[in-house]
């Protein structure tokens, strides 16, 4: 599926830029461009940088950088379709997908519907927690330690204590008794219908964007079951969503997202002032939710609660989050609590004090359950689980630190158990890591002729380079050469960015976009002259070096090719002066 390419250029052209980051950014105009505080990392200066000519922005600290399509995916932690319908509906673009196909046209009229009535659903519970119809769950999520600041937040509520509060209220506002069932607000028996939640607590589900989803209630008491969750609609996929992703949207910079069990888990940590807290909801984690979590922070860390059935589920979501490659540890909480208990009895300090576990760490600590290792038949088979799971740990260092432990906890020889984890077949694809498109490190390069590849690359983006006088050819960084070609053939940078997926070429271009060269015209000239010869003289240092270095084994014949060879290109870098050291 893919958006008709005019109508998204179209779309790019008629965003902003500039209007759009201001809802975020303060920013201020100097020159051309626009600066203000990057949202993305901590700064007190100003490094980021908005162009409009060209409609991106670019961070000269964290290097963040893209079109308004990259902005908006960053900022609410959009995919890019998402972005691409925020961006729409903002600027009252029609989607085209969107606009043909009746069924599509039905089915989406159906959710918003849906999400209409949650929403009125929504606000009555709220009301009637603090009517005398709702005293007794305003009274259990007080007695739960709840306070009304974190009841707004979560927008909690109470349902009626009589058979219809809700289907009437709401149908006396006009909605449709098939809807209200279809939203799995009202259930209808023979000739009455009645509702779906009665006497409980109620908890929205609310996604990222603030649409109301569903319900879970809480029974008041020992009633069961415990908790009743609205089944999925033509609005809501459990699978694709979590509790109080609306929370963890407005989260920046979190280290870690916090995977627990319960909604009561979710609103307590965050009432005690835990951030970046969700929950599944009612179901085991599925992959779907996963790669949701992970747009929030760089890792997920379960803690589940501590009894039998919640540490069995820690070992399904780890294998989900390696699956995806998702980096991934666990918050053990102690004593057989959940996270509720566990934060109302020790207090914030204690729970923030808690120590993850590596997912192999904890593999290892679970392998250990049944086992008496005071036996020999204990060890053993302990060391034979563990040397399965240190197989899949792809980190050197820490396959190293849990094999010191495992000798010390079983008193086999490192020999013994290197072998043994040669043997066993890996139990899981554990322990891989995202790989972040970064470039190998520079250090080792001369800094001469980096600098002036991207010198060039700079003044071809900004159209300084006349037409004939520079060649792909002259880079020899791969990249670089790429970004050449393209801008040499005419194309231009903010449409060649749009293009590019995120990697080296792409942080490369962005940095040649927002880096403006100082010139005025006719010294731009002089510049790619110079680069180029900065370029011809270490292309020249390289090849002596190697003729050099082949040198030894060479016939005398060879010899005196290549020695031919060296004084020419001797000659030639002398006449290219010294150049100017960096
Ligand atoms: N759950 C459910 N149906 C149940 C019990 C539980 O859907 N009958 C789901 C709910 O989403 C709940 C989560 O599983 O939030 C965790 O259940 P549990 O640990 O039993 O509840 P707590 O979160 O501890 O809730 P409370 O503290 O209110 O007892
Ligand atoms: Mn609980």
């Amino acid at each position: 599926m893919r958006y008709p390419a005019g109508w998204l250029d179209d779309l790019r052209a008629r965003a902003d830029i500039v209007s759009i980051v201001s809802e975020y950014v303060p920013l201020k105009q100097k020159g051309r461009s626009f600066w203000g505080l990057c949202p993305f990392h901590g700064e007190k200066t100003a490094s980021f940088k908005v162009d409009p000519e060209r409609g991106f922005y670019y961070c000269f600290g964290c290097k963040a950088g893209g079109n308004v399509f990259d902005f908006i995916m960053a900022m609410e932690r959009m995919e890019f379709r998402e972005a691409v319908r925020y961006l729409a509906d903002k600027l009252h673009m029609p989607v085209p997908e969107e606009t043909d196909g009746a069924a599509d046209a039905q089915r989406r009229t159906l959710r918003e519907s849906i999400l209409r009535l949650n929403r009125e659903a929504a606000l009555l519970y709220h009301k009637l927690l603090y009517a005398p119809e709702g005293r007794h769950a305003l009274e259990y999520l007080h007695g739960r330690g709840l306070d009304d600041r974190v009841i707004r937040l979560f927008g909690l509520g109470a349902s009626g204590e009589q058979w219809d509060t809700l289907t009437r209220t709401l149908r006396e506002q006009g909605a449709d008794d098939a809807l209200l069932v279809q939203a799995g607000l009202t259930v209808r028996k023979q000739e009455r219908a009645f509702d779906m939640f009665r006497n409980r607590a109620m908890f929205p589900i609310i996604d990222a964007r603030g649409n109301v989803l569903g319900f879970g209630g809480r029974a008041l008491g020992d009633v069961q079951p415990k908790y009743l969750n609205t089944a999925d609609t033509p609005a809501f996929n459990k699978r694709w969503n979590v509790y109080a992703a609306n929370l963890l949207r407005k989260c920046r910079n979190l280290a870690r997202v916090l995977l627990v069990e319960g909604y009561m888990d979710v609103v307590s940590l965050v009432s005690c002032g835990v951030e970046g807290v969700a929950a599944t909801l009612g179901t085991s984690l599925t992959p779907e939710q996963a790669k949701l979590l992970s747009r929030y922070a760089p890792e997920i860390w379960v803690a589940y609660d501590g009894d039998a059935a919640g540490q069995n589920a820690i070992l399904r979501a780890l294998d989900i989050f390696e699956e995806a490659q998702i980096p991934v540890r666990v918050l053990v909480i102690p004593d057989g609590q959940d996270p509720d208990e566990f934060i109302r009895a020790q207090g914030k300090e204690a729970f923030e004090a808690l120590k993850p576990l590596s997912a192999a760490a904890y593999r290892m600590a679970r392998a250990k359950d049944g086992l008496d290792l005071s036996e020999e038949e204990g060890r053993t088979k302990y060391a034979m689980a563990c040397a399965a799971i240190l197989r899949g740990v792809k980190q050197p260092v820490e396959q190293e630190n849990l094999l010191k432990r495992l000798m010390v906890e079983t008193g086999y020889s490192r020999e013994v158990l290197v072998q043994q984890i040669g043997l066993s077949s890996a139990a899981r694809p554990a322990g891989r890591t995202r790989q972040a498109a970064v470039r190998p490190p520079e250090r080792f390069e001369p800094q001469g002729r980096l600098r002036a590849e991207r010198t060039l690359l700079e003044l071809l983006c900004f159209g300084f380079v006349p037409e004939g006088t520079l060649s792909a050819d002259t880079f020899s960084d791969e990249d670089h050469r790429f970004l050449a070609q393209e801008l040499l053939h005419g194309r231009k940078p903010e449409e060649l960015l749009l293009s590019l997926e995120d990697g080296p070429r792409r942080s490369l271009l962005l940095e040649a976009m927002a880096n403006e060269p100082k010139v005025v015209n006719d010294e731009a000239l002089r510049m790619i002259a110079e680069c180029v010869e900065t370029l011809r003289r270490d292309w020249i240092e390289k090849r002596i070096a190697s003729l050099q270095a082949n040198m030894s084994g060479a016939s005398s014949e060879e010899k005196d090719v290549a020695l031919r060879e060296i004084m020419k290109l001797t000659n030639e870098k002398k006449s290219l002066g010294p150049g100017r050291k960096e």
